[in-house]
């Protein structure tokens, strides 16, 4: 299976460009899925139902999110009946959402998992039980036993983390588990993209879809003016340089890592 992953889709710059390109870029480079990471889609924070349904209506087979996930309220009703959007599998159990899905594509089923990690983020409950917990239930579902090429489907796991030693010891626990472990958050993308000796694509950071000529993705001027000030401001969405980041993961029948490569499309 080929996937595409893309990293945080930020504000109206980025949710725009990727509902206009993934269309192209399933026929272009003969893509089986598409997952994105939405937590900002939402001017920057929050993804709406409407911008939910453009991302699947485009192609999108399923949407991860982050600490960002309940900005927009009404993305709730969303995360409770829909198979198509996932939580941070280590949320609390009652936070509405559910930890995993399954997605059906051309080429097969697809299982997709987000995780947050636990270094200068909000108290989450431990990622590596979650991982467990979820990893077992994946397992043990029908649809998970009968695929069509015999063997499990791909697992792809984004890993929504602040720091890299974070990001990087949860791929190392996740190699040979799971098909990728794709980091988002940071919004920046890093050069360490590699399949791991278990055979689990990693990448710390697939790097966000939106302006580039920013500070991760929001005005210049407003962040440099808060960070020197301390004076609360609305951190406007950016406009310029606009990119799509990403990685290009292909998958074996063992439901393993045959290769990764960073994805950079820069938006006219
Ligand atoms: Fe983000
Ligand atoms: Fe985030």
């Amino acid at each position: 299976m080929k996937i595409l992953f893309l990293g945080d889709l930020v504000g109206k710059p980025g949710f725009t460009a990727a509902v206009k390109k993934v269309p192209a870029l399933r026929k272009e480079l003969s893509l089986d899925a598409v997952v994105v990471n939405a937590e900002n889609a939402a001017d920057g924070s929050g993804l709406t139902p409407r911008q939910f349904q453009r991302l699947t209506d485009a192609g999108v087979d399923a949407i991860t999110m982050g600490d960002h996930i309940y900005k927009n309220k009404d993305i709730i009703e969303v995360l409770a009946k829909s198979s198509r959007i996932v939580k941070p599998a280590n949320y609390p159990l009652d936070s509405p959402g559910r930890c995993w899905t399954i997605v059906d594509t051309e080429a097969g089923p697809l299982v997709v998992i987000s995780i947050m990690g636990r270094v200068f983020m909000r108290p989450v409950d431990c990622p590596f039980d979650a991982l467990d917990r979820v990893l077992a239930e994946v397992s043990a579902d029908d649809r998970f036993q009968g695929t069509a090429t015999g063997g499990p489907p791909p697992i792809l796991v984004d890993v929504h983390a602040e720091a890299t030693s974070d990001k990087q010891v949860l791929g190392r626990y996740l190699d040979g588990k799971v098909t990728a472990v794709l980091g988002t958050h940071t919004h920046v993308p890093t050069a360490d993209a590699t399949v791991l000796p278990g055979g689990t694509a990693f990448q710390c950071d697939v790097g966000m879809c939106g302006p580039y000529e920013s500070i991760i993705g929001r005005d210049i001027s407003r962040v440099m003016s808060t960070s020197r000030t301390f004076e609360p401001t609305h951190f406007y969405v950016a406009t310029q340089d606009v990119r799509l980041c990403g990685a290009i993961v292909e998958s074996n029948p063992q439901g393993l890592a045959t290769s990764i490569v960073r994805f950079e499309q820069k938006i006219k």
